[in-house]
């Protein structure tokens, strides 16, 4: 397959792009599952940007860079402010119904922010982003969705005949057609990745299934810089329920919204302890929070606490949070007359691939959008909500680059001139790549191993690299990891893929990046708490935790398994 365009995945970030660069050409989107099935589809809260006359862009920024805790870029941080209550007119021109009081947009409140200035659609804004994204997507003559295409690795020089650029550039993927099991090349002239965030490299997460980091691993593994990995935010409040170790790991969310409204944090014996922590109360970012509902959980050796949203009102509950009553109900807890039991578990990963301000990583034709990259917005802790609008504001400016790029191009010869020798060129390119070749692989059987793999490595991580780290603990995790990393590389190699196994060597590769980059914070800075250095340390320290991946000379020349 060729096409203009290839976009892997279809959250907020995918899917709004998608339907930009659909003005310029063929847009592809490939996505591992059904198209729905994102972190975008099970966001609650909403989306952080200035809408109200009381509110200024110059608060919306401090609270950022307060939250991020002296990492934000500035730039990036004032481009997301700035051009939110853009991102939220377009949203409602396509057909996004976002609650209203009296008329106006209802502005809710998350931990962090110094005002009200959450858009939200009750509490599955998440869902109601990709019904509308997903149906301006289906009418779309422009646009393909391949639903149930896995993204193996990106088509670097190390797959061609015969290599023609640098070390770093991409032509495309490879991905496992999982309905026909056959792996297909797919040739775009720009390549972006919009692959989410790796919540499942950890037991316990806010994420779906899908969230295995398999772009960030896919980034790595072509030469993509990667950055400040160790910050895994652990939102404080997800459900807890017996039994939750069964299945994915998915918990159920209570959002940040609730303590917005007025829900209140204590101890299982129904004790308010916030104060002990910070100012804020139940409403400080979310490291402080998370890291203190820890501490009390350790004090106590209880497995939660509990969330009093009782103080919201008993009417307004099922009125503003119909999903999270619902859930609640159906396990048996009423939240109009009883607390909540709640517990952190890890829920965005705020490091990722390295882009600049129009999403473009270092790799030539590679773009990336949304969670799976580090743009500099979120620092060491984002601060809520400003997630789906980082998304959307730098799909926005890739769109704005390759539009320009793009005319640039055409010259005085006419964009028509410069698209039929787009269509050449991908067909050249197409006929320089090589087929995926997995002679000499089998069917292994071990299933098993993949399994259990995967568990251990969900393990350690939460074990060693959680809300508290130190260094002993880190170095285990590391040896640990690099061991299981050669194992797993050794049974890949042996292998026909898999969903299991190619989600498996994306976990490993993952967990490998966060423990690397937290081994380089010798401080305790947002989500990164070190016992042995638990002080920030604003004169010595690392600003990016950048990790580069050094290229090895392939064992087999032309070969399309190589890296
Ligand atoms: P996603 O929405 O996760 O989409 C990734 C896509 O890539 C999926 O379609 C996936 O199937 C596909 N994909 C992944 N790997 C491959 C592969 N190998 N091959 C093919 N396809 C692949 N943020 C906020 O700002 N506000 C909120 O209220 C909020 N609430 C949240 C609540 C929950 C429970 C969770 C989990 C997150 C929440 N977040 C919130 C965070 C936010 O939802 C995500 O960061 C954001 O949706 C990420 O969007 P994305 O497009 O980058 O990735
Ligand atoms: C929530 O609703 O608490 C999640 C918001 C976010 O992750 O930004």
């Amino acid at each position: 397959m060729t096409t203009d365009y290839l976009i892997i995945g279809s959250g907020i970030a995918g899917l709004s792009l998608a339907l930009k660069l659909s003005r310029l050409g063929k847009v592809s989107i490939i996505t591992k599952k059904h198209s729905a099935e994102s972190n975008t589809n099970y966001a609650q809260g909403g989306i952080a940007a200035v809408m109200d006359s009381n509110d200024t862009f110059e608060s919306h920024v401090a609270d950022t860079l307060e939250a991020g805790a002296g990492l934000c870029k500035l730039e990036a941080v004032e481009k997301i402010v700035t051009e939110g209550p853009e991102m939220i007119r377009e949203l409602i021109e396509i057909g996004v119904k976002f609650s209203k009081e009296h008329g106006k947009l209802e502005l809710g409140k998350e931990g962090g922010h110094s005002k009200n200035r959450i858009i939200h659609a009750k509490d599955l804004t998440g869902k109601e982003v990709e019904r509308a994204l997903l149906h301006q997507i289906k009418i779309n003559r422009n646009i393909s969705v391949y639903e149930y295409y896995f993204a193996i690795d990106l088509l670097t020089p190390r797959n061609l005949k015969k290599p023609y650029d640098g070390e770093r550039a991409c032509y495309g993927i490879y991905a496992l057609n999982v309905k026909s099991n056959k792996v297909e090349k797919i040739i775009a002239e720009k390549t972006i990745l919009a692959t989410g965030g790796a919540g499942q490299v950890y037991l316990h997460s806010t994420n779906p299934a899908i969230a295995t980091g398999d772009g960030i691993a896919m980034g790595y593994r072509a030469g993509c810089n990667i950055a400040n990995m160790e910050f895994i935010q652990f939102h404080p409040t997800s459900l807890y329920e017996a039994g939750r170790e069964n299945g994915s790991g998915q918990v159920f969310l209570i959002s940040e919204a609730v303590r917005g409204a007025g829900a209140v944090l204590k101890t299982k014996d129904g004790k308010e302890f916030m104060h002990k922590y910070d100012k804020r109360k139940s409403l400080a970012p979310r490291d402080i929070v998370a890291r203190a509902i820890d501490n009390e959980m350790k004090k106590s050796s209880d497995s939660h606490v509990m969330l009093d949203m009782r103080l919201i009102g008993k009417e307004k509950i099922p009125k503003q949070f119909p999903n999270i009553y619902k859930y609640c109900m159906s396990i048996g807890i009423d939240p109009t007359v009883q607390m909540v039991p709640v517990v952190p578990a890890a829920h965005y990963a705020c490091g990722g691939i390295v882009t600049d301000l129009w999403g473009q990583t270092n790799v030539k034709n590679l773009y990336a959008s949304g969670e799976v990259t580090m743009t500099g917005v979120h620092g060491a802790n984002r601060l809520a909500s400003n997630s789906l609008l980082e998304a959307m504001v730098f799909s926005d400016a890739i769109f704005e680059k390759i539009s320009e790029e793009r005319k640039a191009k055409a010259n005085d010869k006419g964009l028509s001139d410069f698209d039929s020798k787009r269509k050449k060129m991908l067909k050249t390119v197409h006929d320089n790549v090589l087929n995926w070749n997995d002679k000499g692989t089998i069917n292994n059987e071990e299933w098993i191993l993949i399994s259990h793999n995967k568990r251990e490595i969900k393990e350690i991580m939460s074990d060693y690299v959680g809300i508290v780290r130190n260094t002993i603990r880190l170095e285990r995790a590391y040896r640990r990891i690099e061991m299981m990393k050669k194992e797993i590389k050794d049974f890949y190699d042996k292998t026909k893929v898999t969903v299991e196994l190619l989600e498996l060597r994306n976990l490993v590769a993952v967990a490998y990046l966060i423990i690397a980059s937290a081994m380089q914070r010798h401080e305790s800075r947002g989500l990164h708490y070190m016992l042995d250095y638990p002080k920030r340390d604003d004169r010595n320290f690392v600003k990016d935790t950048v990790i580069k991946k050094k290229f090895k000379r392939a064992k087999r020349p032309n070969d399309s398994k190589i890296n």
